[in-house]
């Protein structure tokens, strides 16, 4: 037999099948189930007492829905298209359980409200837990700046060696990087910590609802001061797509720089066996599989942002269908970017780091060159005039074959008197590194201090 539409009293034909699973959310929009649930528990109770349904039909609509959350977590729901969407199987599961008294629950409220309250309630649960997962990677790229504040490496511009710095440096940039993602989520909180319920369709209701209760009882810091924002507004979604997208790109510049970091020519690092993966026909192979997802998975989540904009422009006001295809994108983004973070942060914690071949790659090149500059400059020479020595001399060590620390002393006092025996240990990278200590810089005191910056503002999202 036909189920009857939730909407079906003006239709005289019914929809085909086919045309009725194009037009259904059910397949995805489950996920949303236990908000549903959630916001309906907070609008029953409040139509109990507010007299706008007796406190009995509001108690039995209750228990209702209590037993229906019971049987979601246990797996036991059973969801059917021709309901179109959650909402309407919710309501219908819920009919079968206590009869007609179910019908009284979408008083003074519309699915347009209710929708809207179920992404708020998802998302809001979900920046709570992407803040958490992320205190965790930011934690551990401080640990890892913490073992290795004297591990000397390659920096790069242009992925040329330009001057050593500290590994503990590199990681600290991201560390940065991530601590402003967090900011950015933590922020997004605030648009989507917002209750719409009780808009209704788009213009408010009749009833003498009480916004203020609903929002108290779902946790929300208050309910939406316009209706027809509240059914509309989906800026909160995007900024979470838009947090997410610029999340997913740090993410993948640190994947591509491991990647990089486990090849044979740099063998910076080793990836733990656990987070990667062999190939099926050369038997050496060890592949940063999971790095390279991260960084193939960054594609998605642009994707879902770019969706969603083109969505709602143009969107006239109020609620259009049109809406419904905010859903996947989202869960989609949200899914990705939490399963990243920890990919990544297993990947971090567990990886080795080859120390002695980062330092050796910085022995064989010209990345002292600004050290040599800078010793001239500190001796008076104008900088300009330094530069231009530094850059003959590197060209006559290169046609040579050697490097600027293999230049013997007489030589370095025929290009200027003022070069001393000290000169040596200036060029060592070691040095290099050690002495950059400028505020924000790579140096082994301005890392020291990074550090403890880094862990006061940790110890401060922790509390979040
Ligand atoms: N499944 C719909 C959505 O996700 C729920 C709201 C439907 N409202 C309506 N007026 N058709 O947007």
């Amino acid at each position: 037999m036909e189920a009857k539409k939730l909407w079906g009293g003006r239709f005289e034909a019914s929809l085909e099948e086919w045309v009725e699973e194009f037009g259904a959310s059910i397949r995805f929009d489950q996920k949303l189930a236990k908000y549903d649930i959630q916001g309906s528990l907070a609008h029953v109770q409040m139509l109990g007492a507010t007299g706008v349904i007796s406190l009995e039909e509001a108690q039995s609509i209750q228990a209702g829905l209590e037993e229906l959350l019971n049987d979601y977590e246990a797996g036991k729901l059973v969801f059917d298209v021709r309901n179109e969407d959650i909402h309407m199987n919710i309501e219908s599961l819920l009919t079968e359980k206590i009869g007609s008294v179910a019908g009284k629950l979408h008083t003074a409220r519309s699915r347009n409200d209710q929708v809207a309250t179920d992404m708020h309630l998802y998302l809001k649960d979900t920046l709570f837990q992407v803040v958490d997962k992320l205190t965790n990677l930011r934690q551990t790229l401080v640990n890892l700046a913490q073992e290795h504040i004297e591990t000397v490496m390659p920096g790069y511009t242009h992925l040329q060696h330009a001057q050593p710095i500290s590994f503990a440096q590199h990681m600290l940039a991201y560390y940065n990087m991530f601590s402003r993602d967090s900011e950015r989520f933590a922020f997004n909180i605030q648009h989507t910590d917002i209750s719409p319920l009780g808009a209704a369709a788009l213009a408010g209701t009749t009833f003498p609802i009480d916004r203020q209760l609903t929002s108290d009882l779902m946790g929300f810091s208050h309910p939406y001061t316009n209706s027809l924002d509240a059914v509309s507004d989906r800026d909160f979604i995007l900024e979470f797509l838009s947090n997410a997208s610029i999340l997913m790109m740090h993410m993948s510049r640190l994947c591509e720089e491991i990647i990089n970091w486990c090849s044979h020519e740099y063998k910076f690092v080793t990836l733990s066996d656990t987070f990667s993966t062999g190939s099926s026909i050369m038997p050496q192979k060890k592949n940063p599989d999971m790095a390279e997802l991260i960084r193939g998975k960054t594609g998605r989540v642009y994707g879902n942002l770019v969706g969603l904009l083109t969505v709602m422009k143009s969107l006239p006001l109020t609620y259009n269908k049109d809406l419904q295809e905010d859903k996947e994108g989202m869960f989609d983004s949200a899914e990705t970017i939490l399963v990243s973070i920890d990919i990544l942060a297993g990947m971090l914690q567990s990886m080795t780091v080859h120390k002695e071949r980062m330092a050796q790659s910085t022995e064989k090149d010209f990345s002292n060159a600004t050290e040599l500059a800078d010793y001239l400059a500190s001796k008076g020479l104008p900088f300009r005039q330094a530069h231009e020595i530094v850059g003959k001399l590197v060209l006559e060590c290169s046609k040579a074959g050697y490097y600027l620390q293999d230049v013997p002393l007489e030589r370095y006092q025929e290009i200027s008197s003022i070069i001393g025996p000290d000169i040596y240990t200036a060029l060592e990278s070691q040095t290099a590194v050690s002495r950059r200590n400028s505020l924000g810089g790579t140096g082994f005191e301005s890392i020291r201090w990074q550090i403890q910056q880094a862990k006061e503002q940790l110890s401060a999202s922790k509390g979040l």
